[in-house]
């Protein structure tokens, strides 16, 4: 006698749950290796003027002469964006499912826990840093927004506008949410890869999230003081 093997609607529903919280982890990974690497770019400032203009230029320049000006750049650019769209609308898919299974299971009943406090500081976190990446590339990047002026310089750009102290205020706010995206972030993404698998293994990721966080925020704050404080002139 034939059998139907097709999944049930709520093993298909499970599969294409774990489907898309891969992607918010694998792209979420992909964002690590991203502000790592543009945060020790930023260390450059330190150096000084030229050599973070120098650094600049190498990023427009990478690749050449087998690619075009800016062509790895643009690479890079659209891989963020695609990265982008996908960690935002696996995200949102993520919890309107979440959203319909309490209002089934939960009908009438208010769910307060510490799990829910940390998913909505994920969401408004999240929202948080995309409104910052869209500030921040109207900033530096298009200088559309520009509280110091435009400048040729990349340099002369960041020690201008971190001379002036509610532009520091903005990044320190951001850099907050950045950290505490980072800290469950990377809890969240060992869990869907499936890394937790011990109490040793779970001490391992808490403190791996807290010390990546910590080196990112930290990181990125050093040259906004630096210039506000005047040790970067
Ligand atoms: C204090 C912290 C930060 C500083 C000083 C900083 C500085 C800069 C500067 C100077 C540029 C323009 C580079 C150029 O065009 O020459 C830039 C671009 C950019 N930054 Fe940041 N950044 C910071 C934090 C962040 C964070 C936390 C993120 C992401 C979460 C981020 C994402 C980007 C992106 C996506 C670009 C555009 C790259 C491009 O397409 O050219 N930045 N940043």
């Amino acid at each position: 006698m034939a059998t139907s093997t097709a999944p049930s609607p709520t093993v298909r529903k499970g599969r294409s749950s774990i489907l898309l919280k891969t992607v918010v982890a694998v792209t979420g990974l992909f964002f690590v290796l991203f502000v790592l690497a543009h945060m020790a770019g930023n260390l450059w400032i330190l150096v000084g003027r030229e050599p973070f203009d120098e650094y600049a230029h190498h990023l427009r320049t990478f690749g050449e002469p087998m690619l075009p000006e800016r062509g790895f750049l643009w690479v890079f650019r659209i891989a963020l964006l695609v990265s982008l769209v996908g960690h935002v609308w696996a995200t949102m898919a993520l919890w309107a499912r979440a959203g319909q299974a309490r209002k089934t299971r939960y009908a009438g009943k208010k769910k307060t826990s510490y799990g829910g406090f940390y998913a909505k500081a994920m969401r408004w976190g999240g929202l948080a840093l995309l409104a910052f990446v869209i500030f921040h590339i109207l900033h530096f990047t298009t200088q559309t927004v520009t509280p110091a002026g435009a400048f040729e310089s990349p340099a002369e750009r960041v020690i201008s506008s971190f001379d002036i102290w509610w532009v520091v205020l903005i990044y320190v706010l951001a850099m907050v949410a950045l950290g505490m995206h980072l800290l469950h972030g990377v809890w969240g993404a060992a869990m869907t890869l499936g890394l937790n698998t011990s109490l040793k293994r779970a001490e391992q990721i808490r403190f791996v999230s807290v010390a990546l966080a910590t080196v990112v925020v930290v990181g990125f704050l050093i040259p906004p003081f630096a210039i506000l404080f005047g040790i970067i002139e």
